[in-house]
């Protein structure tokens, strides 16, 4: 029987099909502002025709992309493009083993290249970040404590909530703050204790004060799981050579703030900076040794693409030789919107300069206006409506990427320059 119509009454043959699906229509009124954007907006559930650049073409509109993740431009290059078609030939375009029946040696490779540029203790690679928070966050919090960042991603919310209905309790900590999480863990008595958080957060642009969290965690015994999705391929270790203050070699979070893994597990994915499909977890062989026997992605799931792995080992290389010019370009992008939202005084949560930009709207029943302004000047970002964002932070967020053109940056700000001018926007 098919799952979604068990309230569908089958009328005699001929009649008009009559729909009793309350639960249906309770969900669509949930999701009503989102569910008339989707069906109504040019810039929601979009259908994208072409690409050139980072040029996109929808119908017959051409549209500046500010609403890619590929931060490095690493979809487009032409070195890790070909480095697809001999990994094919060697393997086929998918292997259909799951990981625990059998692996490429392609992930042997990927694994081990992953571990050295963290400098962690070991990685393991899934498809997705979501089916690591899926299963891990619950092999890690068994019946224990969870203390989650109360702004944590939707799919660290939903591990969360896996890991509650087999026994596990959770409390939340409020967002950036660091003493608060301290208060609920020195009033547990509870001895398995697991932190869950964003690193980069998907929405602000900003960092945690990691070594703040970190050494909070550890002075109370517990470990601490990030999610740094966004600052993987895109923050990186200080030095005193870096190209610019994102850091060097995008080896994200733990790295970029000088802390070590101690009791930090650290997630990440290749599916933003590196235009690829899988993730990971940096944890210690131990763990890793555990997920390989009791994680059900690893046990069950199909595997990546083999297209994935090979763009993958050849992001690496080029990582390593060209990483850091394409961060200092990105940087350079970002500062230039962020300096153009200063100087029309345009509000954004964006303190960090990294190339996430969200800028709230004045009112937010004028979203639907808004995201239809820029689209028909050229400009496609991603809409933050109600309820994927809370009423008051309703807005549009901007992505830059090492490969967007300055004449593409102009475009934006003349966009927003206008939706300013008109009022639309919220002022700094
Ligand atoms: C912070 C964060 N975590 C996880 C995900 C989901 O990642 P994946 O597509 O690898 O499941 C996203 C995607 O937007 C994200 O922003």
């Amino acid at each position: 029987m098919n799952p979604l119509s068990p309230g569908v009454v089958q009328p005699p043959a001929g009649a008009p099909s009559v729909r009793r699906t309350p639960w249906l229509d309770h969900w669509l009124e949930v999701v009503q502002d989102l569910s008339i954007l989707r069906a109504t907006h040019p810039m929601m559930d979009a259908v994208i025709d072409e690409v050139d650049g980072r040029m996109i073409r929808v119908g017959d509109r051409w549209l500046a992309d500010f609403a890619s993740c590929n931060y490095l431009g690493f979809d487009l290059d032409r070195e890790i493009i070909e480095a697809v078609p001999a990994a094919l030939d060697a393997w086929g375009t998918h292997p259909s083993w799951s990981r625990l029946l059998g692996s490429p040696v392609l992930y042997e490779q990927i694994e081990e290249r992953l571990t050295e540029l963290l400098g962690c203790e070991d990685s393991l690679v899934l498809p997705t970040i979501t089916h690591i928070h899926m299963s891990v966050i619950p092999l890690l919090a068994a019946s224990g404590t969870i203390f989650l960042d109360a702004r944590a991603h939707k799919t660290i919310y939903d591990g969360c909530q896996v890991a509650k209905s087999r026994g596990a309790a959770i409390r939340r900590f409020n967002f950036e703050d660091p003493d608060h999480l301290d208060a609920l863990l020195s009033a547990e008595r509870d001895p398995t204790r697991l932190v869950c958080m964003d690193g980069v957060n998907s929405m602000t642009g900003n960092p945690p004060d990691l070594p703040a969290f970190a050494a909070v965690a550890r002075r109370h015994g517990a470990l601490l799981y990030v999610d740094d999705a966004h600052g993987f391929g895109v923050i990186g270790e200080r030095r005193a050579d870096e190209t610019s203050p994102y850091g060097m070699r995008g080896n994200s979070i733990v790295r970029h703030f000088g802390d070590t893994y101690d009791n930090t597990v650290l997630v990440g994915g290749f599916s933003k900076s590196y235009s690829s499909l899988l993730a990971f977890i940096a944890c210690p062989t131990e763990i890793k040794d555990m997920l390989k026997v009791a994680a059900p992605p690893y046990l069950y799931s199909g595997p990546s693409p083999v297209a994935s792995l090979a763009t993958v080992l050849a992001g690496f290389d080029v990582n390593e030789r060209r990483g850091d010019a394409l961060r200092a370009e990105l940087h350079r992008l970002s500062r230039r919107v962020l300096e153009g939202l200063r100087e029309l005084g345009v509000a954004t949560p964006n303190r960090s300069g990294l190339p996430i930009i969200e800028i709230p709207v004045r009112d937010h029943t004028r979203i639907d206006f808004v995201g239809r302004f820029l689209f028909e000047n050229g400009v496609y970002v991603t809409l933050a409506a109600y309820p994927l964002v809370p009423k008051d932070e309703v807005g549009f967020r901007v992505q830059l990427t090492a490969v967007n053109t300055d004449e593409e940056v102009s475009a934006l700000l003349a966009a927003i320059g206008e939706l300013a001018a008109r009022g639309e926007l919220r002022p700094a």
